[in-house]
Protein backbone atom coordinates (compact mmCIF):
# COMPACT_ATOMS: atom_id res chain seq x y z
CA UNK A 1 0.00 0.00 0.00
CA UNK A 2 1.10 3.41 -0.82
CA UNK A 3 0.20 6.31 1.38
CA UNK A 4 -1.31 10.21 0.30
CA UNK A 5 -4.17 9.30 -2.72
CA UNK A 6 -2.33 6.48 -3.74
CA UNK A 7 -1.55 6.42 -8.05
CA UNK A 8 -4.00 7.74 -9.89
CA UNK A 9 -6.88 4.76 -11.07
CA UNK A 10 -8.07 6.24 -14.37
CA UNK A 11 -5.51 6.17 -17.21
CA UNK A 12 -2.02 6.79 -14.86
CA UNK A 13 -1.11 3.03 -14.38
CA UNK A 14 1.56 0.83 -15.78
CA UNK A 15 -0.09 -2.24 -16.79
CA UNK A 16 1.38 -5.59 -16.51
CA UNK A 17 0.29 -8.10 -18.65
CA UNK A 18 -2.87 -10.34 -18.55
CA UNK A 19 -2.22 -13.99 -17.47
CA UNK A 20 -5.58 -16.14 -18.40
CA UNK A 21 -6.57 -18.44 -15.77
CA UNK A 22 -8.85 -21.14 -15.93
CA UNK A 23 -12.60 -19.71 -15.76
CA UNK A 24 -15.22 -21.15 -13.48
CA UNK A 25 -18.56 -20.46 -14.30
CA UNK A 26 -19.83 -18.09 -11.56
CA UNK A 27 -22.98 -18.59 -10.17
CA UNK A 28 -24.65 -16.02 -8.08
CA UNK A 29 -24.58 -16.93 -4.67
CA UNK A 30 -24.63 -13.35 -2.68
CA UNK A 31 -27.82 -10.41 -3.07
CA UNK A 32 -28.01 -8.31 -5.77
CA UNK A 33 -27.98 -5.57 -3.70
CA UNK A 34 -26.76 -5.68 0.05
CA UNK A 35 -28.80 -3.16 2.28
CA UNK A 36 -27.33 -0.61 4.24
CA UNK A 37 -27.68 -0.74 7.83
CA UNK A 38 -29.87 1.90 9.21
CA UNK A 39 -28.84 5.46 10.10
CA UNK A 40 -30.90 7.62 12.38
CA UNK A 41 -29.33 10.70 10.50
CA UNK A 42 -30.81 13.35 7.97
CA UNK A 43 -28.74 15.02 5.63
CA UNK A 44 -29.23 19.22 4.83
CA UNK A 45 -30.96 19.45 1.49
CA UNK A 46 -28.18 20.31 -1.16
CA UNK A 47 -28.68 24.01 -1.98
CA UNK A 48 -25.04 24.89 -3.71
CA UNK A 49 -24.44 25.30 -7.48
CA UNK A 50 -25.50 22.36 -9.86
CA UNK A 51 -23.45 19.14 -9.98
CA UNK A 52 -22.18 20.77 -13.77
CA UNK A 53 -21.83 23.75 -12.46
CA UNK A 54 -19.10 22.83 -9.94
CA UNK A 55 -17.24 20.81 -12.81
CA UNK A 56 -17.05 24.21 -14.36
CA UNK A 57 -15.48 25.85 -11.71
CA UNK A 58 -13.15 22.63 -11.19
CA UNK A 59 -11.86 22.50 -15.02
CA UNK A 60 -11.25 26.13 -14.70
CA UNK A 61 -10.34 27.36 -11.32
CA UNK A 62 -8.66 24.69 -9.45
CA UNK A 63 -4.88 22.69 -9.50
CA UNK A 64 -5.29 20.77 -12.61
CA UNK A 65 -2.57 18.45 -10.97
CA UNK A 66 -5.35 16.96 -8.31
CA UNK A 67 -7.01 14.66 -9.68
CA UNK A 68 -10.01 12.65 -8.66
CA UNK A 69 -11.55 9.30 -7.75
CA UNK A 70 -14.43 7.77 -9.66
CA UNK A 71 -15.61 7.78 -13.87
CA UNK A 72 -18.47 10.38 -12.55
CA UNK A 73 -16.99 11.78 -9.54
CA UNK A 74 -18.65 12.07 -6.19
CA UNK A 75 -20.02 15.45 -5.37
CA UNK A 76 -20.26 14.69 -1.32
CA UNK A 77 -22.44 17.59 1.01
CA UNK A 78 -22.25 16.11 4.46
CA UNK A 79 -20.86 13.38 6.75
CA UNK A 80 -21.90 11.86 10.01
CA UNK A 81 -19.28 9.28 11.70
CA UNK A 82 -18.89 6.54 9.31
CA UNK A 83 -21.56 8.23 6.61
CA UNK A 84 -21.34 10.49 3.78
CA UNK A 85 -24.07 12.32 1.79
CA UNK A 86 -23.86 13.10 -1.67
CA UNK A 87 -25.87 16.03 -2.98
CA UNK A 88 -28.64 14.03 -4.13
CA UNK A 89 -28.87 13.21 -0.41
CA UNK A 90 -27.05 9.57 -1.43
CA UNK A 91 -25.89 7.76 1.38
CA UNK A 92 -22.21 6.12 1.45
CA UNK A 93 -20.30 4.18 3.87
CA UNK A 94 -16.99 6.09 4.11
CA UNK A 95 -14.43 2.93 4.51
CA UNK A 96 -11.37 5.74 3.39
CA UNK A 97 -12.32 8.46 6.09
CA UNK A 98 -10.95 11.59 3.72
CA UNK A 99 -7.68 9.52 3.17
CA UNK A 100 -7.71 8.07 6.60
CA UNK A 101 -7.81 11.35 7.81
CA UNK A 102 -11.42 11.23 9.72
CA UNK A 103 -10.26 8.84 12.17
CA UNK A 104 -13.51 9.23 15.14
CA UNK A 105 -16.28 9.50 12.24
CA UNK A 106 -17.37 12.59 10.32
CA UNK A 107 -18.39 15.61 12.15
CA UNK A 108 -18.23 13.73 15.59
CA UNK A 109 -20.36 15.55 17.67
CA UNK A 110 -18.16 16.10 20.67
CA UNK A 111 -15.19 17.34 18.34
CA UNK A 112 -17.81 19.81 16.86
CA UNK A 113 -19.04 20.69 19.87
CA UNK A 114 -15.19 21.60 21.39
CA UNK A 115 -14.86 23.18 18.48
CA UNK A 116 -17.51 25.66 17.94
CA UNK A 117 -16.83 26.28 21.42
CA UNK A 118 -13.11 27.77 20.39
CA UNK A 119 -14.62 29.28 17.20
CA UNK A 120 -16.17 31.89 19.57
CA UNK A 121 -13.74 31.95 22.02
CA UNK A 122 -10.38 32.62 20.21
CA UNK A 123 -9.23 31.40 17.00
CA UNK A 124 -5.54 32.30 16.51
CA UNK A 125 -3.06 34.17 18.64
CA UNK A 126 0.52 33.05 17.01
CA UNK A 127 3.08 31.67 19.79
CA UNK A 128 4.24 34.97 20.34
CA UNK A 129 1.92 34.59 23.48
CA UNK A 130 0.99 31.90 25.55
CA UNK A 131 -2.63 30.17 25.61
CA UNK A 132 -4.03 27.46 27.41
CA UNK A 133 -5.00 24.80 24.67
CA UNK A 134 -1.38 24.63 23.36
CA UNK A 135 -0.19 23.45 26.77
CA UNK A 136 -3.09 21.38 28.02
CA UNK A 137 -2.54 19.62 24.40
CA UNK A 138 0.76 19.05 24.28
CA UNK A 139 0.93 17.78 27.93
CA UNK A 140 -2.09 15.20 26.76
CA UNK A 141 -0.06 14.45 23.86
CA UNK A 142 2.57 14.03 25.26
CA UNK A 143 1.63 11.39 28.04
CA UNK A 144 0.95 8.92 25.23
CA UNK A 145 4.44 8.69 23.86
CA UNK A 146 7.28 6.55 26.18
CA UNK A 147 10.46 8.56 27.51
CA UNK A 148 12.30 10.31 25.99
CA UNK A 149 9.61 11.73 23.22
CA UNK A 150 8.11 14.54 25.22
CA UNK A 151 8.69 17.86 23.09
CA UNK A 152 6.40 18.45 20.93
CA UNK A 153 6.04 20.80 17.60
CA UNK A 154 2.53 21.58 16.10
CA UNK A 155 2.59 22.13 12.32
CA UNK A 156 -0.11 22.45 9.60
CA UNK A 157 0.12 19.07 7.27
CA UNK A 158 2.36 15.92 7.39
CA UNK A 159 4.56 17.21 4.82
CA UNK A 160 5.37 20.07 6.90
CA UNK A 161 5.70 18.17 9.90
CA UNK A 162 8.42 15.24 7.74
CA UNK A 163 10.37 18.41 6.61
CA UNK A 164 10.61 19.79 10.07
CA UNK A 165 11.61 16.13 10.95
CA UNK A 166 14.32 15.46 7.81
CA UNK A 167 15.91 18.94 9.26
CA UNK A 168 16.25 18.59 12.66
CA UNK A 169 17.71 14.57 12.15
CA UNK A 170 20.14 16.48 9.88
CA UNK A 171 20.98 19.11 12.01
CA UNK A 172 21.66 17.09 15.23
CA UNK A 173 23.37 14.56 14.05
CA UNK A 174 25.37 16.83 11.57
CA UNK A 175 25.01 14.20 8.87
CA UNK A 176 22.73 14.64 5.47
CA UNK A 177 21.69 11.16 4.19
CA UNK A 178 18.12 9.73 4.85
CA UNK A 179 16.48 6.32 3.61
CA UNK A 180 12.77 5.47 3.01
CA UNK A 181 11.49 2.82 1.95
CA UNK A 182 10.41 2.37 -2.03
CA UNK A 183 6.88 2.32 -2.24
CA UNK A 184 6.35 4.76 0.41
CA UNK A 185 4.64 8.75 0.42
CA UNK A 186 5.99 11.06 2.76
CA UNK A 187 5.38 13.84 1.53
CA UNK A 188 4.92 16.40 -1.65
CA UNK A 189 6.63 19.56 -0.53
CA UNK A 190 10.21 19.56 -2.23
CA UNK A 191 12.30 18.05 0.82
CA UNK A 192 10.14 15.23 1.13
CA UNK A 193 9.26 14.65 -2.36
CA UNK A 194 13.06 12.80 -2.51
CA UNK A 195 11.69 10.91 0.08
CA UNK A 196 8.48 9.67 -1.21
CA UNK A 197 9.14 6.78 -3.75
CA UNK A 198 6.12 6.47 -6.05
CA UNK A 199 6.81 7.23 -10.12
CA UNK A 200 3.71 9.20 -10.56
CA UNK A 201 4.69 11.71 -7.75
CA UNK A 202 7.73 12.53 -9.17
CA UNK A 203 8.16 15.36 -11.45
CA UNK A 204 11.54 16.10 -13.84
CA UNK A 205 13.50 18.88 -11.13
CA UNK A 206 16.07 17.85 -9.59
CA UNK A 207 14.86 17.15 -5.56
CA UNK A 208 15.91 14.67 -3.08
CA UNK A 209 19.50 15.31 -2.14
CA UNK A 210 20.44 12.76 0.50
CA UNK A 211 17.42 10.12 -0.29
CA UNK A 212 17.86 6.94 -0.66
CA UNK A 213 15.33 4.39 -0.66
CA UNK A 214 15.67 0.48 0.44
CA UNK A 215 13.76 -2.43 -0.75
CA UNK A 216 10.15 -2.56 0.75
CA UNK A 217 9.76 -5.76 2.52
CA UNK A 218 6.51 -6.63 1.19
CA UNK A 219 6.16 -10.53 1.98
CA UNK A 220 3.33 -10.70 -0.99
CA UNK A 221 5.12 -9.60 -3.49
CA UNK A 222 8.14 -9.47 -3.06
CA UNK A 223 10.97 -11.60 -3.50
CA UNK A 224 10.79 -13.21 -0.19
CA UNK A 225 7.90 -14.04 2.38
CA UNK A 226 5.83 -16.42 3.80
CA UNK A 227 2.98 -17.70 6.16
CA UNK A 228 4.44 -16.15 9.32
CA UNK A 229 5.88 -12.98 8.38
CA UNK A 230 3.80 -10.76 9.83
CA UNK A 231 2.30 -9.15 12.49
CA UNK A 232 -1.51 -10.06 11.40
CA UNK A 233 -4.49 -11.87 11.89
CA UNK A 234 -3.62 -12.81 7.96
CA UNK A 235 -0.97 -14.58 6.82
CA UNK A 236 0.24 -14.46 2.94
CA UNK A 237 -0.60 -17.86 1.25
CA UNK A 238 3.07 -18.10 0.00
CA UNK A 239 4.44 -21.31 0.48
CA UNK A 240 7.28 -21.03 3.25
CA UNK A 241 9.50 -23.61 5.29
CA UNK A 242 10.14 -21.52 8.49
CA UNK A 243 10.33 -23.16 11.74
CA UNK A 244 8.23 -21.62 14.57
CA UNK A 245 10.23 -18.39 15.43
CA UNK A 246 12.60 -18.28 12.62
CA UNK A 247 11.83 -15.86 9.75
CA UNK A 248 14.27 -15.86 6.23
CA UNK A 249 12.33 -13.63 4.74
CA UNK A 250 13.00 -10.92 7.34
CA UNK A 251 16.78 -11.96 7.23
CA UNK A 252 16.63 -11.42 3.52
CA UNK A 253 14.72 -8.14 3.77
CA UNK A 254 17.68 -6.75 6.49
CA UNK A 255 20.08 -7.79 4.06
CA UNK A 256 18.81 -5.66 1.80
CA UNK A 257 19.32 -2.71 3.94
CA UNK A 258 22.61 -3.37 5.00
CA UNK A 259 23.14 -3.34 0.61
CA UNK A 260 21.73 -0.17 0.67
CA UNK A 261 23.84 1.14 3.82
CA UNK A 262 26.75 -0.39 1.71
CA UNK A 263 26.65 1.19 -1.33
CA UNK A 264 24.26 4.38 -1.47
CA UNK A 265 25.03 6.53 1.48
CA UNK A 266 27.98 7.73 3.83
CA UNK A 267 28.80 5.68 6.50
CA UNK A 268 26.65 7.78 9.11
CA UNK A 269 23.68 9.02 7.77
CA UNK A 270 21.08 11.86 9.53
CA UNK A 271 17.78 9.11 9.40
CA UNK A 272 16.24 6.45 8.15
CA UNK A 273 12.23 6.85 7.55
CA UNK A 274 9.38 4.45 7.69
CA UNK A 275 5.90 3.63 8.48
CA UNK A 276 5.14 0.96 10.83
CA UNK A 277 2.81 -0.89 8.36
CA UNK A 278 2.71 1.58 4.82
CA UNK A 279 0.88 3.80 5.68
CA UNK A 280 -0.95 5.47 8.39
CA UNK A 281 -0.60 3.43 11.66
CA UNK A 282 -1.42 5.98 15.07
CA UNK A 283 -4.62 7.07 16.85
CA UNK A 284 -5.45 3.45 17.97
CA UNK A 285 -5.90 2.02 14.15
CA UNK A 286 -4.18 -0.98 14.33
CA UNK A 287 -5.94 -2.19 17.77
CA UNK A 288 -2.94 -3.34 19.55
CA UNK A 289 -1.28 -0.24 20.42
CA UNK A 290 -1.76 3.56 19.88
CA UNK A 291 1.04 4.19 17.85
CA UNK A 292 2.55 1.84 15.42
CA UNK A 293 6.08 1.80 16.23
CA UNK A 294 5.10 0.33 19.32
CA UNK A 295 4.17 -3.26 17.68
CA UNK A 296 8.14 -3.20 17.03
CA UNK A 297 8.75 -2.53 20.10
CA UNK A 298 11.21 0.66 18.90
CA UNK A 299 11.57 4.09 20.52
CA UNK A 300 12.42 6.11 17.51
CA UNK A 301 13.72 9.36 17.96
CA UNK A 302 11.78 11.67 15.93
CA UNK A 303 7.88 10.33 15.57
CA UNK A 304 5.62 12.73 13.26
CA UNK A 305 1.95 12.71 13.26
CA UNK A 306 -0.41 13.45 10.62
CA UNK A 307 -3.84 13.13 8.78
CA UNK A 308 -6.09 11.35 12.00
CA UNK A 309 -4.68 13.56 14.73
CA UNK A 310 -7.58 16.37 13.73
CA UNK A 311 -10.47 14.23 12.67
CA UNK A 312 -9.90 16.30 9.04
CA UNK A 313 -9.00 19.58 10.82
CA UNK A 314 -5.57 20.75 8.69
CA UNK A 315 -3.02 19.97 11.90
CA UNK A 316 -0.11 17.42 12.08
CA UNK A 317 2.87 17.56 14.72
CA UNK A 318 6.76 15.99 15.51
CA UNK A 319 6.92 14.57 18.71
CA UNK A 320 10.88 14.12 19.83
CA UNK A 321 13.30 14.19 22.87
CA UNK A 322 14.67 17.35 24.73
CA UNK A 323 17.96 16.11 23.52
CA UNK A 324 17.07 16.35 19.47
CA UNK A 325 15.18 19.91 20.33
CA UNK A 326 17.96 21.55 21.58
CA UNK A 327 19.58 21.23 18.21
CA UNK A 328 16.54 22.96 16.62
CA UNK A 329 16.54 26.12 19.07
CA UNK A 330 19.93 26.99 18.67
CA UNK A 331 18.53 29.45 16.17
CA UNK A 332 14.95 30.43 15.70
CA UNK A 333 12.23 28.08 14.22
CA UNK A 334 8.80 29.90 13.81
CA UNK A 335 5.07 28.69 11.78
CA UNK A 336 2.05 30.74 12.02
CA UNK A 337 -0.18 28.47 12.33
CA UNK A 338 0.85 25.61 14.19
CA UNK A 339 -0.72 24.96 17.71
CA UNK A 340 -3.24 27.46 16.69
CA UNK A 341 -6.13 27.85 19.64
CA UNK A 342 -8.44 25.98 17.34
CA UNK A 343 -6.17 23.08 16.43
CA UNK A 344 -5.21 22.57 19.72
CA UNK A 345 -8.82 22.02 20.76
CA UNK A 346 -9.48 19.54 18.01
CA UNK A 347 -6.85 18.13 18.66
CA UNK A 348 -7.49 17.54 22.53
CA UNK A 349 -10.85 16.23 21.15
CA UNK A 350 -10.11 14.14 18.91
CA UNK A 351 -7.66 12.47 21.87
CA UNK A 352 -10.95 12.55 24.55
CA UNK A 353 -13.42 10.77 21.68
CA UNK A 354 -10.68 7.99 21.14
CA UNK A 355 -10.67 7.16 24.57
CA UNK A 356 -14.06 7.58 25.34
CA UNK A 357 -15.76 6.05 22.43
CA UNK A 358 -13.48 2.95 22.87
CA UNK A 359 -11.74 3.42 19.50
CA UNK A 360 -9.14 1.45 19.69
CA UNK A 361 -10.73 -1.35 21.27
CA UNK A 362 -12.86 -1.07 17.99
CA UNK A 363 -10.53 -1.08 15.77
CA UNK A 364 -9.14 -3.97 16.67
CA UNK A 365 -12.21 -5.92 17.39
CA UNK A 366 -13.85 -4.73 14.29
CA UNK A 367 -10.88 -4.80 11.91
CA UNK A 368 -10.03 -8.18 12.87
CA UNK A 369 -13.22 -8.96 12.22
CA UNK A 370 -12.60 -7.61 8.62
CA UNK A 371 -9.62 -9.19 7.82
CA UNK A 372 -10.90 -12.56 8.38
CA UNK A 373 -14.33 -12.18 6.49
CA UNK A 374 -12.04 -10.85 3.81
CA UNK A 375 -9.81 -13.61 3.96
CA UNK A 376 -12.76 -15.83 2.88
CA UNK A 377 -13.20 -13.43 0.17
CA UNK A 378 -9.70 -13.87 -0.58
CA UNK A 379 -10.04 -18.26 -0.50
CA UNK A 380 -12.70 -17.85 -2.90
CA UNK A 381 -11.78 -15.28 -5.33
CA UNK A 382 -8.72 -16.08 -7.85
CA UNK A 383 -8.23 -12.26 -8.34
CA UNK A 384 -8.28 -11.38 -5.18
CA UNK A 385 -4.64 -12.08 -4.26
CA UNK A 386 -3.85 -10.70 -0.19
CA UNK A 387 -5.41 -9.32 2.73
CA UNK A 388 -3.37 -7.59 4.95
CA UNK A 389 -3.14 -4.89 7.57
CA UNK A 390 -3.86 -4.92 11.77
CA UNK A 391 -6.23 -3.08 13.25
CA UNK A 392 -9.02 -1.22 10.91
CA UNK A 393 -5.86 -0.64 8.20
CA UNK A 394 -6.49 -2.90 5.88
CA UNK A 395 -5.07 -3.77 2.64
CA UNK A 396 -6.82 -5.92 -0.92
CA UNK A 397 -4.79 -6.68 -3.35
CA UNK A 398 -6.11 -7.29 -6.80
CA UNK A 399 -4.08 -10.15 -9.03
CA UNK A 400 -4.66 -11.77 -11.91
CA UNK A 401 -4.27 -14.54 -10.34
CA UNK A 402 -2.25 -15.89 -7.35
CA UNK A 403 0.62 -18.13 -9.23
CA UNK A 404 1.71 -14.36 -11.05
CA UNK A 405 0.37 -12.18 -8.16
CA UNK A 406 0.48 -9.74 -11.49
CA UNK A 407 -1.81 -6.88 -11.08
CA UNK A 408 -5.31 -6.76 -11.86
CA UNK A 409 -5.69 -4.58 -15.13
CA UNK A 410 -6.46 -1.45 -14.18
CA UNK A 411 -9.86 -1.40 -16.02
CA UNK A 412 -10.88 -4.73 -14.21
CA UNK A 413 -10.13 -3.40 -10.93
CA UNK A 414 -11.69 0.12 -11.45
CA UNK A 415 -14.99 -1.75 -12.41
CA UNK A 416 -14.95 -3.01 -9.18
CA UNK A 417 -14.43 -0.08 -7.33
CA UNK A 418 -17.22 1.50 -9.24
CA UNK A 419 -19.28 -0.93 -8.11
CA UNK A 420 -18.50 -1.05 -4.80
CA UNK A 421 -19.22 2.93 -5.05
CA UNK A 422 -22.56 2.42 -6.67
CA UNK A 423 -23.64 -0.06 -3.90
CA UNK A 424 -22.55 1.90 -1.09
CA UNK A 425 -19.30 1.52 -0.07
CA UNK A 426 -16.13 3.92 -0.99
CA UNK A 427 -12.35 1.78 -0.99
CA UNK A 428 -9.75 4.02 -1.28
CA UNK A 429 -6.84 2.58 -3.89
CA UNK A 430 -2.72 2.11 -3.51
CA UNK A 431 0.00 0.17 -4.64
CA UNK A 432 2.43 0.96 -6.80
CA UNK A 433 0.05 -0.37 -9.38
CA UNK A 434 -2.95 0.87 -8.12
CA UNK A 435 -4.15 -2.41 -7.46
CA UNK A 436 -4.72 -2.49 -3.74
CA UNK A 437 -7.87 -1.38 -2.75
CA UNK A 438 -7.42 0.35 0.79
CA UNK A 439 -9.90 -0.10 3.72
CA UNK A 440 -9.31 2.59 6.71
CA UNK A 441 -12.21 4.06 7.59
CA UNK A 442 -13.53 5.80 10.77
CA UNK A 443 -12.64 3.78 13.52
CA UNK A 444 -16.55 4.11 14.64
CA UNK A 445 -17.37 1.74 12.21
CA UNK A 446 -19.32 -1.57 13.76
CA UNK A 447 -19.59 -5.32 12.62
CA UNK A 448 -22.95 -4.34 11.26
CA UNK A 449 -21.18 -2.04 8.38
CA UNK A 450 -18.82 -4.51 8.18
CA UNK A 451 -21.26 -6.83 7.01
CA UNK A 452 -22.48 -5.24 4.60
CA UNK A 453 -19.43 -4.05 3.06
CA UNK A 454 -18.03 -7.49 2.52
CA UNK A 455 -21.48 -8.11 0.95
CA UNK A 456 -20.65 -5.51 -1.15
CA UNK A 457 -17.25 -6.41 -2.44
CA UNK A 458 -18.60 -9.99 -2.61
CA UNK A 459 -21.06 -9.04 -5.11
CA UNK A 460 -18.52 -6.87 -6.90
CA UNK A 461 -16.07 -9.47 -7.19
CA UNK A 462 -19.29 -12.34 -8.24
CA UNK A 463 -19.99 -9.54 -10.67
CA UNK A 464 -16.51 -9.49 -12.05
CA UNK A 465 -16.33 -13.06 -12.59
CA UNK A 466 -19.52 -13.33 -14.62
CA UNK A 467 -18.14 -10.44 -16.69
CA UNK A 468 -15.21 -12.06 -17.05
CA UNK A 469 -16.79 -15.62 -17.82
CA UNK A 470 -18.71 -14.31 -20.91
C1 LIG B 1 2.48 8.48 5.28
C2 LIG B 1 2.27 9.90 4.87
N1 LIG B 1 3.22 10.80 5.15
C3 LIG B 1 3.08 12.10 4.78
C4 LIG B 1 1.94 12.54 4.12
C5 LIG B 1 1.81 13.99 3.71
O1 LIG B 1 0.83 14.62 4.48
P1 LIG B 1 0.11 15.96 3.95
O2 LIG B 1 -0.68 15.58 2.75
O3 LIG B 1 -0.71 16.39 5.13
O4 LIG B 1 1.19 16.94 3.63
C6 LIG B 1 0.92 11.63 3.84
C7 LIG B 1 -0.29 12.07 3.12
O5 LIG B 1 -0.94 11.31 2.44
C8 LIG B 1 1.09 10.27 4.22
O6 LIG B 1 0.16 9.36 3.94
Amino acid sequence: MSGGLGPLPWGYVRRFGRVVFRQQQWKSTVSTHPKMPPCDFVPEKYKSYPYERIQKIREQNISPSLRMYYKKPLLLHQGHMQWLFDYEGRRYLDLFAGIVTVSVGHCHPKVTVATQKQLARLWHTTNIYMHPSIHEYAEKLASLFPDPLKVIYLTNSGSEANDLAMFMARLHTHNFDIISFRGSYHGGSPYTLGLTSIGPYKHGVANGFGCSTTMLPDVFRGPWGGRHCRDSPVQTLRKCSCSKGVCHANNQYIEQFKDTLNTSVPKTIAGFIAEPIQVQTGFGRTGSHFWGFQTHDVVPDIVTLAKGIGNGFPMAAVVTTKEIANSLAQNLHFNTFGGSPLACVVGAAVLDAIEEDGLQKNSRDVGTYMLLELAKLRDKFEIVGDVRGKGLMIGVEMVTDKHSRHPLPAEEINQIWEDCKDMGVLLGRGGLYNQTFRIKPPMCITKKDVDFAVEVFHTALQRHMERAAK
